[in-house]
């Protein structure tokens, strides 16, 4: 079905409420769930976490018809940032038009590490772990049947000698975790080979755990703009086109914009892993890590112009264990609520979304720093951010953001003095 989104943002909450129930975009319950802002119950909480005294809540937004691979998502959104939902819309609304993104999976799988120290022989060890490694793939997949049954499973072991400041024989296990993002499951099954391995190499194990940088599950999105949706002004977009080039060049060799880059990137990114109650801290440990994998700190995306087609390419690849089930998923309401918005997407899909949407963040975020200056977009929305905070009622915003604006003064103490001034004439 073909929703018209435009202007979606300039409406009130309750007209953008009636959109979603208007067009089906959620079941019965769900639908409810948000009117009523029924999320987290303090119970549930206090079951997921320790010392629980409240829920803490963020604003949980939407970014409409996101194409990815010829499928149109409404992607939710949880974030606190102003603009990062207005730059994502921005951005998807011209790629949808130029195509949507396209998606390639490289691989879902997980990698763990057991890391062993002490070993007199390491010829011999890697020797008779290499000769064992079915049985030790066997004893991993005893440790776990469950995933096993669900199709997934250990999938190979290597081994590796690392000789730095101490020495480590270290063995790293692959494993398909299927729909998870599979913590518990590597973290069994690495436990379980501990002793095997501290008999087959004489050396003592130090630590079995997951690693978060999750090189097997490589995700890479692309996207071509056509240049028109950069400015009305051919030479004008040619002109944005090859200063975004340049700015992915320049995240490329510089950390301290690479960093910024970067964070721009997961702007989108976290807050769609927020909201579909994934481990956002082991999404950020691993691109991170990701971002630095050629000895340098390096920006996530790279952007370059097609004469040919006269667009502008961009291209994001970083690792993605996102998962739809295990956690917190099942247990957040809210989480149902994002995963029903998304139509219940598989694993690779959802990672396939996340990826787009942090190419689509960049790209915004690119645009209008090499064209009009971030503050142009995001300071119009700080602006309401101020009002609201100065104490503004529904009625006294909009002339307090304009007011704010014109005078291009952006502080609490000035909203709330032109705040004063407002309710004094009134
Ligand atoms: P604009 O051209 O003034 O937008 O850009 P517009 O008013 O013409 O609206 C165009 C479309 O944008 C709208 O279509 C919406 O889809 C969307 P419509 O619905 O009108 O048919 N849109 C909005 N959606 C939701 N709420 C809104 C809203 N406004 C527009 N309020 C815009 C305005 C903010 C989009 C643009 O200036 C922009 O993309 N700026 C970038 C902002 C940004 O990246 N913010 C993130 C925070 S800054 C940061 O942390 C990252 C950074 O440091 C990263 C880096 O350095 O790389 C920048």
């Amino acid at each position: 079905m073909k929703i018209s989104w435009t202007g979606f943002s300039k409406k009130s909450l309750q007209e953008r409420l009636q959109i979603l129930k208007d067009y089906h975009l959620l079941n019965e319950d769900n639908q409810t769930n948000l009117e009523h802002n029924h999320m987290l119950p303090l119970s549930t909480a206090d079951q997921m976490s320790e010392n629980v005294l409240a829920t803490f809540a963020l604003p949980y937004s939407f970014v409409p018809d996101v194409v990815v691979d010829e499928q149109v998502y409404q992607v939710p959104f949880v974030t606190e940032e102003p603009s990062v939902v207005a730059a994502a819309s921005f951005a998807a609304k011209i790629i949808k038009r130029s195509g949507g993104f396209k998606t390639t999976i490289h691989n879902r799988q997980m990698i763990g590490q057991v890391s062993l120290y002490q070993v007199a022989n390491i010829e011999a060890a890697i020797k008779n772990i290499q000769n064992h490694k079915q049985e030790l793939l066997e004893l991993a997949n005893q440790a776990h049947p469950s995933i096993v049954n669900r199709g997934g499973g250990a999938r190979d072991l290597r081994v590796e000698w690392l000789n730095g400041e101490a020495e480590f024989l270290v063995v790293y296990l692959t494993v398909d975790t299927q729909e998870a993002m599979g913590a518990n499951i590597l973290n069994t099954m690495l436990e379980a080979l501990k002793t095997p391995l501290e008999e087959l190499t004489g050396g003592e194990s130090l630590m079995a755990i997951l690693s978060n940088y999750a090189t097997e599950a490589l995700v890479t999105a692309t996207c071509e703009i056509d240049l028109r949706f950069l400015s009305r002004n051919k030479s004008e977009a040619i002109d944005i086109a090859k200063k975004i080039v340049l700015a992915s060049q320049f995240a490329k060799q510089d950390p301290y914009r690479a960093s910024t880059h970067n964070k721009g990137i997961f702007n989108g990114i976290d807050a769609v892993v927020l909201a579909t109650g994934n481990d956002w801290r082991a999404i950020e440990a691993g691109a991170h890590a990701y971002a630095s994998r050629n000895g340098s700190y390096q920006g996530l995306t790279t952007w370059s112009i097609k004469e040919v087609t006269q667009t502008l390419c961009g291209e994001i690849t970083l690792p993605l264990p996102i998962a739809t089930k295990g956690g917190s998923i099942g247990l957040n309401p809210t989480v149902k609520v994002s995963f029903d918005l998304l139509k219940q997407p598989t694993a690779k899909e959802l990672a396939s979304i996340i990826a787009s949407i942090g190419l689509a963040q960049n790209f915004a975020a690119l645009k209008a720093l090499v064209s009009t200056g971030i503050q142009h977009g995001h300071m119009k929305l700080q602006a309401k951010s101020l009002a609201l905070l100065a104490g503004a009622k529904d009625t006294e915003i909009a002339l307090l953001v304009s007011q704010l604006i014109s005078e291009k003064h952006f502080s609490l103490k000035r909203a709330q003095e032109i705040l004063e001034n407002i309710r004094q004439k009134s």
